[in-house]
């Protein structure tokens, strides 16, 4: 079963307009070791397609919107993006794809690691055998 946690991250909104803080281990679960973002992602486009042994992910799109799939090898569940106080915390072994960016989408990903192509898991055949190896192991 796929656990879905999102996160309402707290507006300080004024007359001026609002701001969002994200700090380590207070309302994001884990020491933020790496952030990337995407943008200008093209019409059509669909990107992810790969799970992570180990690393932890928060993902927030903070313009635009787009969706997020998620698969466990037998659920699957689709999370939409579309507002830049929503937060979706990804957990090790999920695998996740992204798609229906809009134009504008700014898509930003908190990470528990530094870049670390080895924790790639890029082919569903070896995403399977993974999920098989974990439930061998216990
Ligand atoms: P890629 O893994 O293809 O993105 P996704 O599968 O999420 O759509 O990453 C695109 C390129 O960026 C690839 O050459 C690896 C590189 N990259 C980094 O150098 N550092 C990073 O933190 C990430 C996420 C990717």
């Amino acid at each position: 079963m796929i656990d879905i946690t999102t996160f309402d991250f707290e507006e300080h909104g004024d007359e001026r307009g609002v701001l969002i803080s994200l700090e380590e281990n207070r309302n994001i679960p884990f020491t933020i070791r790496r952030c990337y973002y995407m943008y200008n992602t093209q019409p059509g486009v669909e990107r992810g397609f790969h799970a992570h042994k180990k690393l932890e992910q928060v993902l927030i799109c903070v313009r635009g919107k787009c969706s997020i799939r998620l698969k466990d090898g037998e659920d699957e569940r689709v999370v939409p993006l579309d507002r830049p106080n929503k937060g979706l915390y990804i957990y090790p072994g999920l695998w996740r794809e992204m798609f229906d960016f809009s134009e504008d989408a700014c898509l930003m990903v908190l990470a528990s690691e530094l870049y670390d192509e080895s924790d790639y898991i890029r082919s569903w055949e070896d995403y399977l055998a993974f999920l098989k190896q974990g439930e061998a192991e216990n």
